[in-house]
């Protein structure tokens, strides 16, 4: 089938090729000249893994090509349309522009019969509104609200074998339901669910799956919280509670945050779009996961400020991972580039290491010094700062690593390190959520078999938790900055 993508960007340049390898001949088409002329020779305009593979395949049978024209849309039967959705400038809702600027630009090159597939992340009834307008612009073309749900760092394979798809129609029976069928023919034979829903309900089941996935980070970072108040380890009460099947142990990795081109901007224009409604009460919650989750960023810096003993002037820190996470080159809201910039700008001097986000990061943020090799990040560091989970940073030597600082001290901001092997190796190990010090998990000495020792106060955790007295703290620590330590 010809089919056509608007917009070539995370979303839309994956999508293409993924189209073309099932079998389509496909045009992607993007406002942005360079992204177009680097796609066509087979450069991937970001880090994706499979990506660079799957566009030399595609560009090599000749069933895909891209284009700054869209008037090489006509002829395709079925137009995705998959350009950004960014935050408005100075307010919470969604800034719609491309979306309303690429279907009209379409419309000029409909035909009846044609179906216009929406795939950005819109507020709800935004569908509707286009549908009018498609509606009106050409009689006989049709709009299916088709959301997407791939994850970066795994957006091939989750758009060549989604996990479901969802149909946001206007009327079941008019055939678009058939086309969409055949287009993702392959996925379907291999028997997802195919949920069939009008607009609305299409639409929210995007927004309200990212609400979700947001308010379960931002609970257990709101734990992580509690934990670092009372001494107690969020790491170990996240693994004990995920055994509960009803809550399950992903997306419950407590630390820097959530980020992204989605998440972030998802939630607030989902509040927006409710107030808009008069349903704003049903979201009030979103404004507590949204402060809960840029409160992780202070605090990590606050922390690193505390292993640094008290002051962040002129500390040479390296930052490793810039990325908003792992396998993927985005550092839009990234928790890990705000961090490393408020280092910096509180007069830290940063180096700062990603293995592919260097590029966009050094973009957005000049002032840091920017390198791919931890070795040279690393050299003389009086702190190291882990924030983004990377595989190469998970597993760094810590005996090599601490050849080459200054100070042996981490920060774990992912907690993505095992306490005790940086310990072990003479490191101050630091995290967010879990205690300064190792607990004695071996002997079973953390709560005494006669509770004497505490009276009448109900604090039974002390304030500073149990404390190995052979802890190689390198580093004194200070005050807390911070009223959560
Ligand atoms: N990135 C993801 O993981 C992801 C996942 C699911 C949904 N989404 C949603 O998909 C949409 C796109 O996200 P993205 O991350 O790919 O954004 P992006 O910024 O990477 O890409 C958007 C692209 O659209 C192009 N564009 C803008 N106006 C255009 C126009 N009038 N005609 C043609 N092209 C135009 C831009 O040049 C850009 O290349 C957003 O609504 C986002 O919320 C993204």
């Amino acid at each position: 089938m010809r089919l056509s993508v608007i917009g070539c960007g995370y979303l839309g340049a994956v999508h293409a090729a993924c189209m073309a390898k099932l079998g389509h001949d496909v045009v992607g088409i993007d406002v942005d000249p360079a992204k177009i002329a680097g796609l066509n020779e087979g450069q991937a305009p970001f880090f994706e893994p499979g990506l660079p593979e799957l566009l030399a395949d595609s560009l090599g049978t000749g069933r895909l090509r891209f284009s700054t024209d869209m008037a090489d849309a006509a002829g395709s039967a079925v137009h995705f349309v998959a350009v950004g959705t960014p935050q408005k400038r100075t307010e919470n809702g969604a800034d719609l522009t491309h979306v309303y600027a690429a279907v009209d630009a379409l419309l000029l090159h409909l035909r009846p019969g044609d179906i216009v597939v929406g795939k950005s992340t819109v507020p709800v009834g935004t569908a509707r509104d286009l549908s009018l307008r498609i509606a009106d612009g050409c009689p006989g073309a049709s709009l299916v609200w088709n959301p997407e749900f791939l994850r970066e760092g795994f957006a091939v394979q989750d758009t060549l074998e989604p996990d479901r798809l969802v149909y946001g129609l206007a009327d079941p029976a008019n055939g678009a339901q058939l086309i969409l069928d055949e287009v993702y023919a392959q996925a379907l034979a291999d028997v997802r669910p195919r949920l069939v829903m009008d607009y609305e309900t299409a639409e929210l089941v995007k927004v309200s799956a990212n609400a979700f996935l947001a308010t379960k980070i931002s609970f257990i970072n709101a734990m992580a919280e509690v934990c670092e108040a009372s001494g107690a380890d969020v790491s170990l009460l996240a693994d004990a509670i995920g055994h509960d099947v009803r809550i399950g142990r992903k997306f419950l990795n407590a630390g820097l945050g959530f980020g992204g081109g989605c998440l972030p901007k998802d939630i607030r224009a989902f509040m927006a779009r409710a107030g808009e409604l008069g349903a704003d009460q049903a979201l009030t919650f979103l404004r507590e996961v949204d402060s809960i989750n840029m409160r992780r960023r202070s605090r990590m810096v606050d922390l690193t400020r505390e292993v640094c003993g008290g002051s962040l002037l002129g500390q040479r820190i390296a930052v490793l991972g810039l990325a908003f996470k792992p396998n993927s080159d985005d550092v839009r809201d990234s928790p890990a580039l705000s961090v490393a910039a408020q280092l910096q700008l509180q007069g830290a001097a940063v180096t700062a290491c990603d293995p592919e986000a260097v590029p966009n990061a050094a973009r957005r943020f000049p002032e840091l010094a920017y390198t791919t090799s931890v070795e040279e990040a690393v050299q003389n560091a009086d702190a190291v700062v882990v924030l983004t989970e990377w595989e190469q940073y998970r597993t760094l030597d810590p005996a090599a690593l601490g050849r080459l600082v200054a100070r042996p001290a981490i920060v774990d901001g992912r907690n993505c390190l095992e306490p005790s092997v940086w310990r072990d190796a003479g490191w101050t190990y630091r995290a967010l959520g879990r205690p300064k010090a190792a607990a004695v998990a071996a002997a079973p000495v953390a709560v005494p078999a006669t509770p004497v020792a505490v009276p009448a106060a109900p604090a039974a955790v002390p304030a500073t938790p149990v404390v190995v007295p052979a802890a190689p703290v390198a580093v004194p620590v200070p005050l807390p900055a911070s009223p959560l330590a």
